[in-house]
């Protein structure tokens, strides 16, 4: 059972592709699990049942927050959740799991506006023109996170360009996979915008549905400085 406060992100199909993956994984008591915009805390709940130790939520919205941390009382599991920017509260930690559910709708515009219900809509959709501010961000920021072998499950939507996503961890030496990829009717963010989008070139006249793919990209130790004396090793 999960339970939602108005506007926060109501799990979907890419929340439950993700889900899927991680209960994949191997979990355990030692695992240290970060579940990065975490919405309801759908996937904080999910990682606890798969037998993670520690559980870490964040999310920006007060209202995806208190529902996370509902969530776990609901489901009697312990998550520890922390309101903030993307990795700013946790920046210090260190994880074996990382999942991400970012937004990454493309908008009309860069900014979120709004207050209350609105706002927290658009926190949880909106990624700016091309659907990528909060997942730059997150690529470039998260590899840090990682400890050593950690990996980071991401989810995103061909839209946003999975390539871009795949160079930019590369780039910060993890090694990219793609596990789970799944073709889905467009969700009500993208369906108001699906006229927006076929301006824009970026979909097809009348398509309305996307590919959504999760990534697994997994740190193997080839990040300079990451382990002291990995280069003579
Ligand atoms: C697509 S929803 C995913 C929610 C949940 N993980 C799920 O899969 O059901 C994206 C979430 O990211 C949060 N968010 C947006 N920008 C953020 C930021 N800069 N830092 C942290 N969380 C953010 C939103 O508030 C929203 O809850």
């Amino acid at each position: 059972m999960l339970f939602r406060l108005p506007g926060v992100y109501r799990p979907q199909r890419d929340t439950w592709l993700l889900a899927e993956v991680l209960a994949g994984r191997e979990l355990g008591p030692g695992t240290r699990v970060l579940d990065l915009c975490c919405g309801t805390g759908a996937l904080s709940v999910a990682a606890c049942e798969g037998g993670a130790g520690w559980v870490t939520a964040v999310d920006v919205s007060r209202r995806a927050v208190i529902s996370t941390w509902l969530n776990s009382k609901l489901n009697r599991r312990t998550v520890r959740v922390v309101r903030g920017d993307l990795v700013d509260p946790v920046r210090t930690l260190r994880f074996d799991v990382v999942v991400a559910n970012p937004p990454y709708s493309p908008a009309s515009d860069d900014s979120v506006r709004g207050r209350g219900r609105g706002r927290v809509l658009g926190l949880a959709w909106d990624a700016g023109i091309d659907g990528r501010a909060v997942l730059d961000r997150l690529c470039v920021a998260v590899p840090d996170l990682l400890a050593p072998g950690g990996t980071l499950l991401l989810v995103q939507s061909v839209l946003n360009g999975v390539e871009k996503s795949r160079t930019m961890l590369e780039e910060r030496g993890l090694r990219v996979e793609v596990v789970a990829s799944e073709q889905v009717p467009f969700g009500p963010a993208l369906a108001g915008r699906a006229r927006m989008l076929e301006e824009r070139g970026m979909i097809l006249p009348g398509q309305r549905t996307e590919r959504i793919v999760v990534l697994a990209a997994t740190d193997v130790g080839s990040r300079a400085g990451l382990r002291p004396g990995s280069f003579d090793e």
